[in-house]
């Protein structure tokens, strides 16, 4: 098969693991820079170009797409459905879950346990709308962050009011969540391909913070997951529609409350302490499907 990676940065541990699952799997693999590409858009024959060439002859594409090309991305990977190239990952997929609300409200309204979060475009109203958490302090988070970026504790409703303002003033959409203090500084990310568990580990925050992103310090430990956990987990990743996800989850003394769904989910962290060949899977993933 003729495979791209829709990858801005070919020398990345997540492009590179994909490129060589695909070339030990005999794929011919190229890496291709989607915000390089050119649309050409019209019914009847859409075409991408590439550096000025016409891309031809693709079968699948793995689009990685980075947070800050999240509406170039999903138009380019679009472009290349609509030229009936197979992409493990569609525009609407990607879409919701790169917006945290919009992923959350997806979320819940399947049933799904998210934490309790509230959203506001009024400022004068911060302060009764955060009357509706039982607990005084509170998790502030940009809606479009990620690595751990603009999620901010509060520690009383005052100061969580003014950190909201502070954000509103410059432009910034933020919402806000209900703090699950007994997570620990801790998240699970469980690693799912295809609607099976490729991979779990637990995030642990360095001494002092709360946030467990591995960018902000985190460490990685292999866990196993409860029956409770894998079926939420799996059950995630399906109503978002996503064939590759990385779910976190809190563990909360309700049960696992789910954060956020990745849906270009990095392969270094859960390669590495899991030592499974994820990458692998999803190559297998799309022998599979474009078979059919
Ligand atoms: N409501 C919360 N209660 C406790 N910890 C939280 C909460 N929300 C986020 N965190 C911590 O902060 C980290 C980053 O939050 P997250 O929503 O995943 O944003 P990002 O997309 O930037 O990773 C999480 O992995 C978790 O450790
Ligand atoms: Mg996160």
């Amino acid at each position: 098969m003729n495979i791209a990676v829709l990858s801005r940065n070919p020398a990345l541990y997540s492009t590179q693991s994909l490129v060589q699952a695909a070339r030990r799997k005999h794929h011919y693999v190229r890496v291709i820079d989607y915000v390089n590409c050119d649309i050409v858009l019209d019914s009847d024959s859409p075409k991408i170009l590439y550096n000025g060439y016409q891309l031809e002859n693709i079968d699948a594409v793995i689009p990685r797409i980075g947070a800050g090309y999240t509406s170039y991305g999903s138009a380019m990977i679009r472009q290349f459905m609509a030229a009936g190239v197979y992409s493990t990952l569609s525009p609407h997929a990607l879409n919701a879950a790169r917006n945290k609300i919009e992923c959350l409200q997806i979320l819940a309204s399947a049933g799904l346990m998210v934490p309790r979060s509230l959203i506001s475009n009024n400022s004068l109203f911060f302060e009764d709308l955060l009357s509706n958490l039982d607990d005084e302090r509170a998790v502030i988070k940009l809606v479009n962050g990620t690595h751990g970026l603009g999620v901010v504790l509060a520690h009383d409703r005052k100061q969580a009011a003014s950190i909201m303002e502070a954000f509103s003033k410059s432009k910034s959409k933020v919402f806000v969540q209900e703090f699950i203090e007994e997570a620990g500084g801790a998240d699970v990310r469980v690693f799912v391909v295809d609607g099976n568990i490729e991979g779990v580990m637990k995030r642990q925050a360095k001494e002092g913070e709360f946030r467990s992103n591995m960018h902000r310090g985190a460490s990685a430990t292999v866990i196993k997951l409860t029956d409770e956990e894998k079926s939420v987990a799996l059950k995630a990743a399906d109503i978002l529609g996503l064939k590759i996800a990385g779910v976190d989850m809190l563990q909360s003394k309700k049960g696992p409350m789910i954060l956020e769904v990745n849906a270009s989910p990095g392969l270094e962290g859960i390669e590495t302490t899991t030592r499974n060949d994820i990458a692998g899977k999803i190559i297998d993933m799309i022998e599979r499907d474009t078979r059919k």
